[in-house]
């Protein structure tokens, strides 16, 4: 794993890192991973879009894809000490997806920089672990590491014989929250996001969408 970047001080003590994509990563994602993210599906059926029946019949196969998946990124609270059983270790998570760059939605000048557009998917802290300020530090940690690849990106590009400069310096943070889920629109608000005035149906059931954008102040020195 990555070193961990926060560590808490409350009687639950967790460290939060990005599951790397490496055999070291892939080893924590089955044995630790799998078990938090299957009981998420069968204790908040309603706050995601697939299924507990679905995905426990996974082969390791399918979950290695998802690690590797070169436009996701994994992040996680772990109680590595005190947990009795692998499904306690993570408490914690969510996952960036790269989101399509999809100008309907966000409008004609919102041509996003491909590393600078995430969806946040599958935040989830488990219910024993909930108020201690988990999801938070997730969420902020992944923020932390998509600002980071973000400017490394722009340098990385502006470097490039011939590549033209990109200007965008902020990251946008998009998510959808399934029509019910009042609670979760609550959280998203506390921890910084606007809720848009979208909604759309997605699978048959309505959602409405929230946005957050981090960095592009004048001190990020690009
Ligand atoms: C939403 C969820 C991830 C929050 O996890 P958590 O670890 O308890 O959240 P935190 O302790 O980090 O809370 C961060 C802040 O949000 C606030 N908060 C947390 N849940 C809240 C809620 N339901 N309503 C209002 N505020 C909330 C906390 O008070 C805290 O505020 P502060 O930092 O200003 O003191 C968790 O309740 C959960 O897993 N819910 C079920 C799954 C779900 O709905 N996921 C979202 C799918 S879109």
């Amino acid at each position: 794993m990555t070193p961990a970047a926060s560590t808490n001080n409350n009687s639950l003590p967790y460290t939060i890192s990005l599951i790397p994509q490496t055999e070291e990563g892939l080893q924590f994602y089955l044995n630790n991973y799998v078990p938090f993210r299957l009981r998420m599906l069968q204790l908040s059926p309603e706050a995601f879009s697939s299924t507990y029946s679905r995905e426990s019949s996974f082969p390791p196969s399918t979950w290695r894809a998802r690690l590797f998946n070169p436009h996701a990124r994994t992040f996680v609270a772990a109680n590595r000490q005190a947990a009795e059983q692998p499904s306690q270790v993570v408490i914690s998570s969510l996952t960036l997806v790269l989101a399509a760059d999809d100008s309907s939605r966000h409008g004609p000048d919102e041509q996003e920089l491909e590393v600078s557009n995430w969806q946040v998917n599958a935040m989830f802290t488990l219910p024993e672990a909930r108020g201690r300020g988990a999801a938070r530090g997730v969420l902020e940690f992944a923020e932390d590491w998509a600002v980071r690849s973000n400017r490394e990106w722009q340098v990385e590009n502006q470097e490039a014989p011939g590549a033209r400069r990109r200007e965008r310096q902020h990251v946008k943070f998009s998510l959808a929250v399934m029509e019910g889920n009042e609670s979760a629109g609550r959280f998203y608000e506390r921890v910084g996001f606007k809720k848009l005035g979208k909604e759309e149906i997605t699978g048959g059931v309505m959602v409405r969408w929230y946005e957050k954008r981090v960095g592009g102040g004048s001190d990020d020195g690009i």
